[in-house]
């Protein structure tokens, strides 16, 4: 039996913005996704929370299947793959999740980094974090039609990353400011659809290019803050990068009127991802009382710490 983990993403500056060739800096954390493996005389991926339940029938290359229809297809994908890339395996596979899928908290990224990580240690294959993320680029670009690297690299790398795209390239941010808080509201629209309108808002209006620069400079101007450990410097841009992604089109009321209300407690805030509700970020000023206000006001929530290593076995 092999267990993997891979952790999720969370967004801290710059996505949407990324995908136009604007840097963006996101955190790995603690909380993600686990992969058990055991070889087997068919393949199986099952998850806890009933998101699936398929056989993969490899001589077809299809698979019967049962169960959350998004979660399946980066399954299925990833199996393909991960079949092409380190040959035939027949195995049962079982995915925890910290997460509900589709928040945005990259658990498709994590799902896809995990049962790729998990099937080469099933069969003994040691992959290096960069490959990984490659392929669980693959996955990703193969279900979304379009996705940009950052949530699978970070899920393979680990740590706080400072992404940028067209070439691909990465480097470590050395951010002394480690612990976050993640709301999670319900999500209206799925990555795929989020990142299309903003696509097309793009393309009607040629303003919208002076946003994605104003995303770029945000980015810019936190890597040095999170490297300085200012918190301060870290929650206005959070709140800076939060308006930029409203005149997107992709935050709702739901999330400025919390981060109103929260505003005493923390020192910024914005959603994590393609946004629509989903995942709010937050940097806890008062963090006992953040929770308290969290629970009495019946938001869900998950305390992460940032983790420097990437998918890993263990
Ligand atoms: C999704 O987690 C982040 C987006 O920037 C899309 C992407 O980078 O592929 C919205």
């Amino acid at each position: 039996m092999f267990r993997v983990f891979a952790p999720g993403v969370v967004k801290l500056f710059g996505e949407h913005a990324v995908v136009y060739g604007r840097p963006a800096i996101a955190a790995a954390v603690n909380k993600g996704i686990e992969v058990l493996c055991e070889k087997s005389d068919k393949t199986i991926v099952r998850t806890g929370k009933a998101y699936v339940d398929l056989e993969y029938i490899h001589d077809v290359g299809t698979a019967l299947a049962r169960g959350h229809e998004r979660f399946l297809s980066y399954a299925i994908s990833a199996l393909k793959i991960a079949e092409s890339s380190f040959g035939v395996l027949k195995a049962s596979f079982e995915i925890k999740s910290d997460f509900p899928p589709s928040i945005g908290a990259a658990t498709s990224a994590s799902v896809s980094v995990g049962l790729l990580k998990a099937y080469a240690a099933c069969l003994g294959i040691e992959i290096a974090p960069e490959e990984l993320a490659k392929l669980a680029h693959k996955v990703e670009l193969e279900v979304q039609g379009a996705a940009s690297p950052m949530d699978t690299a970070v899920s393979a790398i680990g740590g706080v990353l400072r992404i940028e795209t067209n070439p691909f390239r990465y480097r470590r941010v050395n951010s002394s400011i480690n612990d976050f808080i993640l709301a999670l509201l319900p999500r209206r629209g799925l990555t795929k659809d989020i990142v299309a309108d903003v696509k097309a808002l793009k393309a009607r209006r040629r303003s919208v290019d002076a946003i994605m620069d104003a995303i770029g400079r945000v980015v810019d101007e936190a890597e040095s803050c999170l490297e300085s450990g200012d918190l301060v410097c870290v929650g206005e841009l959070m709140e800076i990068n939060n308006w930029l992604l409203g005149a997107l089109g992709v935050v709702g009321y739901d999330v400025i009127t919390m981060l109103r209300y929260l505003k005493p407690y923390i020192y910024g805030g914005k959603i994590s991802g393609a946004g629509r509700g989903g995942v709010v970020v937050l940097l806890p000023r008062r963090k006992e009382e953040l929770k308290e206000v969290l629970l009495a006001t019946d938001v869900p929530f998950v305390e992460v710490k940032v983790e420097a290593a990437g998918a890993r076995a263990i």
